[in-house]
């Protein structure tokens, strides 16, 4: 493919508000050694973007200062000692920034195929949420066949992953939303219930959905006053993965409840990780989790649309918080 030597992409000018959002021309990334470079189709929106625009989320040493996680589109070009991928080839990857462009190298341990079946936008909405439910709810959660989880936020990219990926591996989801409409699309897509955390306690709502003994894994991106009543919902042997912090870095545990109940408290992000980890999870999502994208038995659950100039208005919808599911932004 012949490429241009410079393209346009998203930058954020400044910290604030969604509109320091803005296109600027930028050079092409060049690809390096082990890196694919992707001619950009689509690009996923995720929260940690929003975060990112706020100046309270940098990117970690050596990643671009453009926003964006996770593209789907089509191999331009191959750094030194690539091997598996082709020019044209269609992928989707996951990356530590730069997805808010019209080209992005990512390495190539974190490129997949794009599932049979699915377009370049709803590929586009897979890798940052599946890579952090599969890593925290799987691997470090050991959520098994039989279990119960409670996905806070239920309605929200990782949310309705989370339900999907609990229902397929045979797990109870239960969810919180807030609202009426979040929840009835979260038990359409397969939570046993939903619960509106702005009317009921979701504490008070666990012990009665599971006879007193509440759930095997927690999926939190709330944090704060969350911990204890999380602790409260988790019945023995319990734990609770820590995604994000909306809601506040400190809470109060109880290490009595903790020691006599055995629970575990642990949590991860995503982006610093290094490549070789986030291949193993590529990996892994390939053998288990590709083959249920093709069988039709999942799928991303896509909002809505913006064209890439349009990064700031998603930002503002995702800010809403009135979207179900994923943001992207296409790129002609
Ligand atoms: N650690 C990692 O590696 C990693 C990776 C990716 C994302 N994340 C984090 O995961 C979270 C979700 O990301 P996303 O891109 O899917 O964002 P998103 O779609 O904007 O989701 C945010 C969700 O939070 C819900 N929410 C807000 N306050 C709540 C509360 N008190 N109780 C329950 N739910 C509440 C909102 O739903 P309502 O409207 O129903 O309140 C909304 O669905 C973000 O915080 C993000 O930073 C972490």
């Amino acid at each position: 493919m012949r490429l241009p030597a410079t393209m346009t992409a998203i930058e954020i000018t400044e910290s604030g508000r969604p509109e320091v959002l803005r296109p600027a021309e930028r050079p092409v990334p060049a690809p390096a050694a082990g890196e694919v470079l992707i001619a950009v189709a689509a690009a996923g929106v995720n929260r940690p973007d929003v975060v990112q625009r706020l100046g309270l989320y940098p990117p970690p040493p050596g990643a671009s200062d453009i926003p964006g996680l996770e593209i789907a589109g089509t191999v331009a070009a191959l750094g030194d000692g690539v091997s598996g991928w082709q020019e044209g080839d269609r992928v989707c990857a996951l990356i530590a920034g730069g997805g808010y462009a019209e080209f992005a190298a990512a390495p190539a341990p974190q490129v997949l195929p794009l599932p049979v079946g699915c377009g370049m936008v709803e590929a586009a909405g897979i890798p940052e949420t599946f890579f952090t439910v599969w890593s925290n709810v799987f691997d470090r959660g050991r959520l098994a066949a039989g279990e119960s989880i409670l996905i806070h936020g239920g309605s929200s990219g990782i949310g309705t992953t989370a339900i999907q990926l609990a229902r397929e591996f045979g797990a109870t989801a239960y969810v919180t939303v807030g609202n009426a409409a979040k929840a009835a699309f979260c038990e359409q897509l397969g939570a046993a219930r939903a619960i509106n955390y702005r009317e009921q306690d979701f504490v008070d709502e666990i012990k009665a959905l599971t006879g007193g003994a509440g759930v095997d894994v927690i999926l939190d991106m709330i944090g704060g006053d969350y911990l204890p009543r999380n602790i409260r919902a988790l019945r023995p042997d319990g734990r609770i993965l820590q995604i994000a912090l909306m809601g506040g870095a400190k809470g109060e545990l109880d290490l009595g409840r903790l020691m006599t109940r055995r629970l575990t408290v642990t949590g991860s992000t995503l982006r610093p990780r290094p490549v070789a980890v986030k291949g193993a999870i590529a990996a892994a999502l390939r053998q288990h989790v590709w083959p249920l994208f093709e069988a039709g038995k999942i799928a991303p659950v896509v909002h809505r649309t913006f064209p890439l100039a349009e990064a700031a208005k998603a930002h503002e919808l995702m800010e809403s918080s009135a979207h179900i599911g994923k943001i992207i932004l296409t790129v002609d």
